[in-house]
């Protein structure tokens, strides 16, 4: 059977659900599927509880990256550290020294998506992102693949799981916003530091991502006027119901002409629009091509599993090409 290498860079939320489902809960699937047996050789992890907890061999473990990057025994580099520079920096070297990289990492691959994508056109190495948008929901793959025959008019989508988990539960729970996002926390949606979900910065390093792919053009996340959920208030949310509607984080770009608009912001989303359905940690990207006409992509964008699943599906797309 043919043998791949792995290594995984950070043991938390995405990097445990990553090593559950490929050398746990499906491994077997996955090697008759395939016909790939992955091996897990190295860990970039200090926490030994992790590695323990896991059931991973404690010889895997490395502190330093380039005993990564440069390893002859490993093929292809997971990456979910979280972060910006420094994971940005490992997945650089890794791909130019023609290793293929996954990572759920939005805020790096955002920030960094011309100098990464450059590096694995200069080696060959293959450098796939399905996890950073989404979770689970396979669209990036769609948007890049099956639907690259389309010239799109609009993005749109409800692309942060924490932020729509506190709409939803201020909307039909009555539970109150710190609550919610405790609750959030609680359950490995939210990011290390909160504030990038509540303020719209993790949905517009999604947005990012998304307008690259759907657009052929590159807006640094920073570029994208956003604005949070910290503001809305229950009597907003009471008011939009009223109204026959809901409150959503909409992350949304559209190409009129030349023009290419785009904005993260809390947005009235009538009742019997397919985005008002989409409620809890779930997510929904809503695309407009000019041959497919409107689509929309749904699923749980956040948690080990559904996040992992987009990781382990990129990993396996690769191995098959190895
Ligand atoms: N904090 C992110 C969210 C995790 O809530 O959607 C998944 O990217």
């Amino acid at each position: 059977m043919k043998n791949v290498n792995i290594a995984i860079l950070g043991l938390g939320t995405v990097g445990g659900g990553t090593y559950e489902i490929l050398s746990k809960l499906n491994k077997k699937l996955i090697e008759t599927r395939t016909g790939i047996n992955f091996t897990l050789t190295k860990v970039l992890e200090r926490d030994m509880s992790k590695l323990e907890a896991l059931g991973i061999d404690p010889s895997c473990a490395v502190t330093d990256p380039d005993l990564i990057t440069n390893a002859d025994d490993v093929d292809i580099v997971v990456e979910s550290l979280g972060g910006i520079d420094f994971p940005a920096d490992i997945m650089e070297k890794a791909l130019l020294n023609g290793k293929s990289v996954v990572t759920p990492n939005k805020a790096a691959v955002a920030a960094n998506f011309e100098r990464l994508n450059k590096a694995a056109k200069a080696s060959g190495a293959q450098f796939r992102f399905e996890a950073s948008v989404g979770g689970g929901i396979p669209a990036l793959t769609a948007i890049k693949e099956a639907l690259a025959g389309n010239r799109f008019t609009e993005v749109m989508g409800i692309v942060n799981g924490t932020t729509n988990y506190i709409l939803t539960k201020m909307g039909e729970e009555g539970w109150s916003y710190e609550e919610a996002l405790k609750d959030a926390q609680k359950k490995g949606f939210a990011e290390a530091d909160p504030t990038a979900d509540v303020e719209g910065i993790d949905a517009a390093n999604k947005l990012s991502i998304l307008t690259s792919l759907c657009f052929d053009e590159y807006i640094p996340p920073e570029e994208i006027t956003r604005e949070g959920i910290s503001g809305v208030t229950m009597s907003d949310i009471e008011e939009a119901r009223s109204k026959g509607g809901k409150i959503k984080l909409i992350a949304s770009a559209k190409k009129r002409g030349a023009i290419l608009s785009y904005s993260v912001k809390p947005t009235f989303i009538p009742n019997d629009h397919p985005l008002a359905g989409v409620s809890n940690e779930f997510n929904a990207i809503y695309v407009t091509g000019n041959a497919v006409g409107e689509l929309m992509f749904y699923g749980k964008g956040a948690g080990a599993l559904p996040t992992g699943s987009a990781v382990v599906g990129d990993i396996i797309a690769i191995a098959n090409s190895l």
